[in-house]
């Protein structure tokens, strides 16, 4: 009997559908929530879980999104809830994650407890008990998980605190470890005991079968080929379908069509000894295709170590030096995904994708140019007998095909062909090879471009290579495409290496890559890959024949390749806080942070479904502008288990709007008439759920039996869960409600099972229905004994679980699938737009299509002075420059998702994840056409929002209460990750035009800025836009500025906040013209940024005045201390000289250092909370805000015990923590928490909450002076019972407080707040690869509230910020209007190794806000503008490359005269994202590079 093991509970497959995720398995049938999905695409690791195999010795980490649990069985499966949770107490990671504040909205956290904890259990197995792992093995085990929030430094310190070497000293922020030293893995509990539980050994082949499948997991190829001819024969069918392979399942995560409706065999090859081996023959490595990417990178180490050529941490070799060639595999394909996906994807998986599907694969090229073979197998031809002699993996009938010919598209691979292996030569003396690849990241991302070089015929003294292999991958015009460099072959092939050969492979490497076809910048990124890999092979050969030149040899000194970064760290400082204050201003760890750990804290979508609940899924359009002619939902209420349909039909005129009460123009929830953007909401299709299967998981866990299996209300439920049929209604009548089995008498049984075959009859085959599978009743037993209830129980589950022919094999992957699949079953016919689409700002400019809204939302005018006579008038002038900002994605891991409760006398109870539940209270009652005391809205916590969940979950929200009402029934809508990307657009993209006139010494005199955002169809609350007039001149000193921004209207998804909005797109707006300033005056960007600076205020002065007329207490005005402050924290002017002379030493990789600040407004907003005191003494408290991650909750918590603590004496505060719990949001009991967003939420609930508490402070004070000195909490409590018991003094212990009520400190008031940075950065001028290396952050947050959060919000902020610097983009196509970057495939938040290897905070000293009694500033946004640091630092690394190559001889640097206007000075800026291509093209730009005329140039000399 198959079963896997879940936190060491057996679960019996049998019946279960085996393609199912093991994610959606957990957390709909083993009752386990804490496995979350995020991308539900193995991209970000929420899901991971740690897993062992059976007969396996280590624990793997595995995406539990994509395994389908039937490839588990025999598996142990831990997650995180079994780590460690509050039951049986928490596992030392997840006490540290807690400790060291690397859980901020908790949704990564139970992914990455899983993966260290699995990670720690392998280094105790490996080297024993006392095992001390280093920290970059630790890191690494991580390279697959994202967080959004925390900025990956305290998650970095997490690792590092239990690895050897390391100085707990060193570490960041932490609440001291007990131990007081780094307990390293020897502390820590195993996960797992790996070992073989008794149900399946892994030597024995497996079957299930379900769904209308049958899976099979055979041990042997012969095995394999046997069954598969035992299917082709029991199925007389010539036309079936051939096997389904499947062996990771991972490739599932970027190619949603994996699954073919028509599998009937899915046929596992994880088990097939001879696709599992490695085996060395004399000349190769024999590699089975079920190989997995990690086990061959450690067979390639160590393949290269026991040849003498041991890989460096690298893998690679250092600067100069050529590489081991199975190092340089190894290396390259530890950059393949992110740790977990390369422990479950196969070799043999990512080459067939790479060959079927167009794979941006990196296997493929490194294999490619080593020469490889594939040897493949055709099933279907191959006879039993002859399958596989299990040495090496080829069978007689294995054809050897090179692997150049499998991959080009004349060979065509049956679908019943079966990689087997691939053979890889072993190196030869005489072999150089190296493979690369440039991307966003160092790993968890695909390649920009990869690259691999193989020369031979090298040995001795020979300086020609006698072959040369060059392949070269890359995005062409018709997508992927890895082809051989021939050009360039030939140029080196049989050539003496040297500056002339080097400059012919490098002139035919252009022809090579196309011009013209590719971006400019793909062929000067393919020369510089070819330099890097041939580089150091001419170089050795120079200095065995005497050396070369020194400029060419400083030609030759290419960095290596995939160097993996080290492991982030960094310094955080803080003043510690007055004790009068306490347990306000101290680090403590964030509220109710182990529940996060172990996943026990419930988001949204954990809340339990009521019984009978559904699950929608949204129609979307196909066409981004045209006329709806028709929609035809008839084909999808034909299938299982779809109840309705919703379209803008049920919700006529303004119903049908999303309105909430904030300044937006109505936004339809679901489109009529036409269509105004790609994948608009046209309709919500909603479907059954699958309750029914949980209900009997969770039965089958406890230990069920017949007459415990199912109450009669759950009876009730599965029936009801049936699909649409008058035999359902049948059913309940004639049990009222009781269960059939309960009464016991198989007739019973059979009747309802005859029921459940008509309600069935169109989902499944007569073959499949439950009588065929031994129904326990049918087979006519006289009673029925304990162990046939499972059987018993399969109509109910078929009953529920609706097997259909089509698809069946997603049942499951997503809650909602039955939704989904009938959601695209949904016909709409489209007419012809009215009008032709807008998707871009210069179409909407063509056609002036501009939002006009009145107000300072509207489009916007200012000048001060007189800008244009400035610039005429300047010694020097940029005319006609621009900077485009991006439009990004908020990539909160937790999923726009709500839970809408119909409730008595028409009221609903609606559960968003949601910024705003009183937005969400309003939106649903103005839909429903009923009074808000009718919508109750609910929150808990959210998985992160960042500006995103503030409007844009309302549609969610709101779909989901209207299909509640209509159906009368609970209705989850969850969105998966796609439609998410598709759905919220995010920050608008903004472009910036500005004329500049400036002195040559850089003061900036006069500045014209048009600017244009570029809003979506429907324009939501347009706040950038506003935001960036008050902004874009930062602290910038500007005399003369006039100011244009028009909003533009276009084809596309509604923009929205976005951490910063508008603030961020001005920071980088203003910070790129200072770069191109700075260029233009040949001065270092800061010096001009300190010229331009508004000065500090004299003393005595009141006010400081900036530029655009806005006035500011000089108090507020702390940036000139900020800065001296970075500088200092930063040893800038040291720091500054170390890199002109790493720079000097270093041709090819140049640093620059950046230094920048941010300025934030804020307004905070006005507040109520609500507290109560139990008679026991405990206390909960009702805050105004949604915790969304920013520690809101735990700053209220301090709040209250620092208020409430002052009832006690001096020597007894404060109250105990575990007294006070601070309750979900709702909006019966604060109707009008308003929006948390703006930063200044957390301080503001806080007011709140301190209103409240002084209430009762105020009722409780004569009390507690009644008591005096030795009175403590306890006594109050008695004290207080005994006044309630006299009706005449009682003491209300519950109050309301409203910041007004504070006096002037709770009255709105505004404030600006201030940043500064030092950033530095390296730049790779030949791949255009980029790193930060150490950021140095200063914030002024005034008196803080908790040190730890606001630390933890700079860090994240700042990395939100890195993101916008350095990836992230939302593309579109221009044609269509449609995402393109709708996937973390294509959209690029940052991983860890994005971030800055040291970073370092410190709040500023000494500070305050002196209009707050709490004394503290805003956070959370603020710090995102600080990342133009980065920006500024690349660009001073990339003006450090104009000056190489400059002196290098090509054609020299910028123009610099005095007027800019040429395209050369703008091109030579770096653009947003600063992408590896963008850096590639602005050092061409700035210095005219070109490789081959430059090696041509010395090829004289050498
Ligand atoms: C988030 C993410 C990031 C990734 N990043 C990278 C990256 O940076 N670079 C890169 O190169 N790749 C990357 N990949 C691709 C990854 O390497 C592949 O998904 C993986 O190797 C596929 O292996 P699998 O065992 O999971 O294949 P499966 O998903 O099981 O199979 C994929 C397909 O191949 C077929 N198949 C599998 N094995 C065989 C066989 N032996 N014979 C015939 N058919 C077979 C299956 O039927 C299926 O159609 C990434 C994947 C993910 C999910
Ligand atoms: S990797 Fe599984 S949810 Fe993202
Ligand atoms: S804490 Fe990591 S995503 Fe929120």
């Amino acid at each position: 009997m198959p079963v896997i093991t879940i936190n060491g509970r057996q679960h019996d497959l049998e019946g279960a559908d085996p393609a199912q995720s093991l994610a959606a398995y957990c957390r709909e049938c083993a009752g386990d929530q804490s496995v979350r999905v995020a991308c539900g695409s193995g991209a970000c690791g929420a899901c991971a879980v740690a897993a062992v195999p059976p007969g396996r010795t280590s624990v793997l980490t595995i995406n539990a999104c994509l395994a389908p649990v039937g490839s588990l069985a025999g598996y142990q499966v831990m997650t995180a809830a079994g780590v460690g949770n509050s039951k049986q107490g928490f596992h030392p990671v997840q006490e540290r994650m807690g400790a060291f504040h690397a859980s901020q909205c908790g949704y990564c956290t139970p992914g990455i407890v899983a993966a260290l904890g699995g990670a720690l259990t392998n280094a105790q197995l490996e080297d024993g008990a006392g095992a001390q792992p280093g920290p970059e093995e630790l890191a690494r085990c991580l390279d697959g998980n994202l967080c959004r929030c925390t900025g990956y430094r305290p998650i970095m310190d997490v690792c590092k605190s239990f690895a050897s070497g390391v100085d707990i000293e060193d570490l960041g922020l932490h609440a001291p470890l007990a131990d007081g030293a780094a307990a390293a893995a020897a502390g820590c509990p195993l996960l797992l005991q790996p070992g073989t539980p008794p149900a399946a050994d892994g030597k024995t082949p497996l079957r299930i079968e379900a769904g209308g499948r049958t899976w099979l997991a055979p041990t042997s190829l012969e095995e394999l080929i046997e069954a598969c001819a035992a299917q082709r024969a029991a199925g007389n069918d010539a036309a079936a379908p051939p096997p389904r392979f499947l062996a990771g399942n991972t490739g599932s995560g970027l190619f949603h069509d994996l699954w073919p409706a028509e599998d009937r065999l899915v046929v596992g090859l994880g088990r097939v000894r001879e696709l599992r081996a490695v085996t060395p023959t004399e000349s190769h490595l024999v590699v089975g295709a079920a190989v997995t990417i990690a086990e061959l990178v450690s067979a390639l180490s160590s393949h290269a170590a026991s040849a003498g050529k041991a890989p460096s941490a690298a893998g690679a070799a250092t600067a100069g030096e050529p590489c081991s060639p199975f190092a340089s595999l190894a290396a390259m394909l530890a950059r393949i995904a992110g740790a977990h996906v390369r422990q479950a994807g196969t070799v043999g998986g990512n080459l067939v994708l790479a060959k079927r599907k167009g794979l941006e694969s990196d296997l493929a090229t490194a294999l490619l140019g080593w020469g490889a073979t594939a040897l493949v197998l055709d099933v279907a031809a191959a006879a039993p007998s002859n399958g596989g002699n299990g040495s090496g993996g080829a069978g007689p009938h294995t054809e050897e095909v090179p692997l150049e010919a499998f991959l080009s598209a004349g060979h065509n691979m049956a679908p019943s062909q079966l990689l087997v292996a691939l053979s890889l030569p072993l190196p030869a003396g005489g072999d150089y090879f190296l493979c690369t690849k440039v991307a966003p990241a160092h790993s968890s991302v695909h390649a920009t471009m990869n690259a691999a070089v193989k020369l031979s015929g090298l040995s001795g003294d020979s300086s020609a290579p006698t072959s040369a292999t060059i392949v070269l991958g890359y995005h062409g015009g018709a997508g992927w495409v890895a082809q051989r460099a021939r050009a360039a072959e030939a140029a080196l092939t049989g050539a003496k290496l040297g500056a002339s050969s080097l400059a012919s492979a490098l002139r035919a490497l252009c022809a090579d890559v196309a011009p013209g076809q590719h971006p400019q910048e793909f062929a000067a990124m393919a020369q510089g890959l070819l330099l890097q890999a041939v580089g150091p092979v001419v170089r050795e050969r120079c200095a065995a024949g005497g050396g070369c030149l020194p400029r060419l040899d400083r030609l030759l000194q290419v960095p290596p390749a995939s160097v993996p970064p080290a492991v982030m760290g960094g310094r955080q400082e803080f003043d510690p806080a007055p004790s009068a204050q306490a347990p306000l201003g101290a680090p403590l760890e964030k509220d109710r942070v182990l529940l996060q750990t172990s996943g026990e804290a419930q988001y949204t979508a954990d809340v339990p479904a009521p019984a009978g609940t559904l699950h929608a899924a949204w129609v979307t359009s196909s066409e981004a502008c045209a006329t709806i002619a028709s929609i035809d939902a008839s084909a999808a209420l034909q299938l299982p288990r779809v109840v309705t349909f919703l379209s803008a039909e049920d919700l006529p005129g303004e119903l049908n709007h999303v309105k909430c009460g904030l300044p937006m123009l109505p936004e339809e929830l679901f489109a009529r008439g036409q269509v105004v953007h790609h994948a608009q909401p046209l309709g919500l299709v909603v479907a059954e759920t699958q309750v029914g299967m949980r209900i009997l998981a969770a039965r089958k866990r406890s230990g069920w039996c017949c007459k415990t299996l199912l109450r009669a209300e759950e009876c009730r439920v599965l029936l009801w869960a049936a699909p649409h049929s008058v035999d359902r209604w049948r059913v309940l009548r004639r049990w009222g409600g009781q269960h059939p089995c309960w009464e016991g008498t198989r007739g019973d049984c059979r009747a309802l099972q005859q029921a459940a075959a008509v309600d069935i009859r169109t989902a499944v085959r007569p073959a499949q229905l439950p009588t065929s599978r031994g129904h326990a009743c049918h087979a006519a037993q006289p009673a029925m004994p304990r162990q046939n209830v499972p059987t018993t129980c399969w109509c109910l589950r078929a009953l529920t679980c609706g097997s259909s022919p089509s698809g069946c094999n997603l049942a499951g992957f997503r809650l909602q699938d039955a939704a989904m699949r009938a959601a695209r079953a949904v016909r709409v016919e489209y007419g012809p737009p009215e009008q032709p689409g807008v998707f871009s700002i210069e179409q909407a400019r063509e056609r002036s299509s501009f939002y006009n809204f009145p107000g300072p939302f509207g489009c916007i005018e200012k000048q001060e002075g007189d800008p244009a006579g400035a610039i005429a008038g300047a010694e020097r002038r940029i005319l006609g420059g621009t900077v485009r900002v991006p439009g990004n994605y908020h990539m909160y891991l937790e999923p726009q998702n709500a839970l809408a409760i119909p409730d008595e006398g028409g009221c609903i109870k609606v559960h968003a994840a949601a910024q705003s539940i009183d937005a969400v209270q309003r939106a649903v009652a103005h839909a429903l056409g009923v009074r808000q005391h009718s919508v109750e809205a609910v929150c808990r916590r959210v998985g992160g929002g960042f500006g995103g969940k503030a409007t844009r979950n309302l549609p969610v929200a709101v779909a989901a209460a209207v299909a509640a009402v209509k159906t009368g029934r609970p209705v989850r809508l969850v969105q998966d990750r796609a439609t998410d990307m598709r759905l919220n657009g995010g920050r608008c993209e903004v472009l910036a035009e500005y004329d500049a006139g400036f002195s040559s010494e850089g003061v900036i005199q006069g500045l014209s800025l048009r600017i244009f955002c570029l809003l979506g169809a429907f324009p939501d609350f347009p706040m950038d836009g506003f935001a960036m007039a008050g902004m874009i001149t930062m602290a910038y000193n500007i005399p003369n500025v006039s100011l244009s921004i028009k909003q533009c209207k276009a084809n596309l998804p509604t923009t929205t906040f976005m951490r910063a909005p508008g603030d961020a797109q001005a920071a980088f707006i203003i910070e790129s013209i200072m770069e191109r300033v700075a260029l233009d005056c040949g001065l270092g960007a800061a010096a001009v940024r300190e010229r331009n600076f508004v000065p500090a205020p004299p003393a005595g002065a009141e006010t400081v005045r900036l530029s655009m007329g806005k006035e500011m207490p000089a108090v507020d005005y702390t940036l000139p201390r900020l800065w001296q402050h970075v500088k200092a924290a930063s040893n800038y002017e040291r720091r500054a000289a170390e890199v002109a002379a790493f720079n000097e030493g270093s041709p090819w990789l140049k640093r620059g250092l950046g230094l920048t600040h941010t300025r934030f407004d804020v307004i905070v907003q006005a507040k109520s909370a609500y507290v109560s005191i139990f008679a026991d003494g405990s206390v909960a408290a009702f805050a105004g805000g949604a915790e969304l991650g920013q520690g809101l909750t735990t700053k209220v918590k301090q709040t209250v015990l620092a208020e409430l603590s002052q009832l006690l004496p001096e020597g007894s505060r404060p109250l105990p923590a575990e007294l006070v719990r601070i309750v979900d949001q709702t909006t019966n009991v604060l109707p009008a928490a308003s929006v948390t967003g703006g930063s200044t939420t957390s301080e503001a609930a806080c007011h709140g909450i301190k209103a409240a508490c002084q209430v009762l402070v105020k009722r409780l004070q004569p009390l507690a002076e009644k008591l005096g000195p030795e009175g403590t909490w306890a006594d109050l409590m008695k004290a207080v019972a005994g006044a309630n018991a006299m009706a005449s003094c009682a003491v209300p212990l519950s109050a309301f407080g409203h910041t007004s009520e504070l006096g002037s400190e709770g009255a709105r008031f505004g404030y600006t707040i201030w940043g500064a940075a030092c950033t530095e950065a390296e730049v790779n001028l030949l791949t255009g690869e980029r790193q930060i290396l150490r950021s140095d952050l200063v914030m002024d947050v005034g008196r803080s509230l908790n040190p730890a959060i606001d630390i933890g919000q700079v860090e994240g902020a700042f990395a939100q910020g890195l993101g916008m610097a350095l990836s992230e983009a939302r593309r579109v196509d221009p044609s269509t209007g449609r995402l393109l970057t709708d996937s973390l495939w294509d959209y690029h938040a940052p991983t860890a190794s994005a971030m800055p290897r040291q970073l370092n905070v410190a709040l500023l000293p000494g500070s305050r806000m002196e209009r707050s009694t709490l004394g503290a500033k805003a956070v959370g946004e603020p710090p995102l503008m600080l990342a133009t640091s980065a920006l500024s630092a690349l660009q001073a690394a990339v003006r450090a490359g104009h000056a190489e190559l400059a002196a290098l001889g090509t054609a020299g640097g910028h123009a610099s005269g005095g007027e800019a206007g040429g395209a050369d000075g703008e091109a030579a800026l770096l653009r947003l994202p600063v992408s590896a291509e963008n850096v590639v093209a602005a050092v061409a730009a700035g210095s005219g590079r070109d490789l081959a005329g430059l090696f041509g140039t010395w090829a004289g000399e050498a």
